[in-house]
């Protein structure tokens, strides 16, 4: 017998960094997403006999993704911390991909585990016959795998804050994404790491505050369709996750000097147009970029200097 779902993935506008238990995954501060509902993460479930095991899923032929062994690992566990949620005993074959093409440096992570989540607990429920998890206790079963996961049961827009997650009716239900690709390398921190080395900052004290503050202001401005104010509030954002990594007892930094070279030409659209994308960063070099739908030829302004001017990769 076979199951399959499928999840998106959701890109943090005030990020998630740093949790209070390592083991569920419970944040320091709260978080709000935007869902990406064109990056998708497939998962396939079959019963097997013996142990449970991961195959590749091959969603289409152009997009070959693979998840490497300790990725492999960790889906296995979180497979298992489900079959003992739901007391269930048996195995999968579990197979999984993705639609967005592999080693574009856009985490997966979120997406993968809200599909595998989404896929074992409807399996088990057949199996066991017994009722299905809503949307909120799926989520916030996937958080135990993958914290941002959580987030990519709601949509358009995400609200997570400590264990609880729910969507949030704010305007832009509909918006343009773009991520350049800077940088296809696999990351050298993990995401999971970061978690753990931020705590050492000494910015991290006051993490907590300038979260929350920046969360209330981002939502009053994206209530009052204040884009720029968003916009504001949304670098000032990233910068600070990055000046966590950048200031934690073992420093690292995602950026590349592309990366700061688009940022600076991004920073000029704005101040020439006084209009722009929201932009951010997560932990990686690549830039997440968010357009309103009224601004298609600002998107391909921005598509053909970037793609001349430094042959960037945008998807
Ligand atoms: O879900 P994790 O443990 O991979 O954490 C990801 C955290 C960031 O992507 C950096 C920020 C966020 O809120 O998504």
């Amino acid at each position: 017998m076979k199951w399959t779902a499928h999840a998106p993935s959701n890109i943090a506008l005030i990020k998630y960094m740093g949790k209070l238990d390592e083991t569920t995954n419970l944040p320091s501060n709260p978080s709000l997403s935007y869902t990406l509902n064109h990056l998708l993460s497939y998962v396939e479930l079959e019963l097997a006999h013996e142990a449970d095991k991961w195959e590749p899923l091959i969603v289409n032929e152009e997009n070959k993704q693979f998840l490497n062994s300790s990725q492999q690992a960790k889906f296995i566990k979180h497979l298992n911390v489900i079959k003992n949620k739901l007391g269930f005993s048996g195995h999968f074959i579990i197979r999984s991909g993705n639609n967005f093409p592999m080693g574009t440096g856009l985490a997966s992570s979120a997406s993968s585990f809200a599909a595998l989540t989404t896929c074992a607990v409807t399996a088990i429920s057949e199996i066991l016959q017994i009722p299905m998890l809503d949307q909120t206790h799926l989520a916030l079963l996937s958080r135990q795998g993958s914290g941002s996961s959580c987030r990519s049961f709601f949509k358009p827009w995400a609200l997570w804050d400590k264990d609880k997650v729910s969507s949030i009716d704010l305007p832009y239900a509909s918006l343009i994404h773009r991520v350049v690709v800077v940088s296809k390398d696999e990351k050298e921190v993990s995401s999971r790491e970061a978690h753990n080395r931020v705590i050492s900052s000494p910015l991290f004290e006051g993490r907590f505050h300038r979260a929350t503050s920046r969360l209330n202001n981002l939502i009053h401005a994206l209530s009052k369709k204040d884009w720029k104010e968003a916009y504001i509030i949304v670098w000032e954002e990233f910068e600070d996750m990055h000046k966590l990594f950048e200031t934690s007892a073992i420093p690292f930094s995602y950026m590349t000097k592309s990366t700061h070279e688009i940022l600076e030409y991004l920073r000029k659209i704005w101040y020439e147009y006084n209009d722009g994308p929201l932009v951010t960063l997560d932990a990686g070099p690549n830039i997440h970029l968010l357009f309103r739908n009224d601004q298609k030829e600002l998107i391909s302004m921005i598509e053909t200097n970037l793609k001349i001017n430094s042959r960037y990769n945008i998807i």
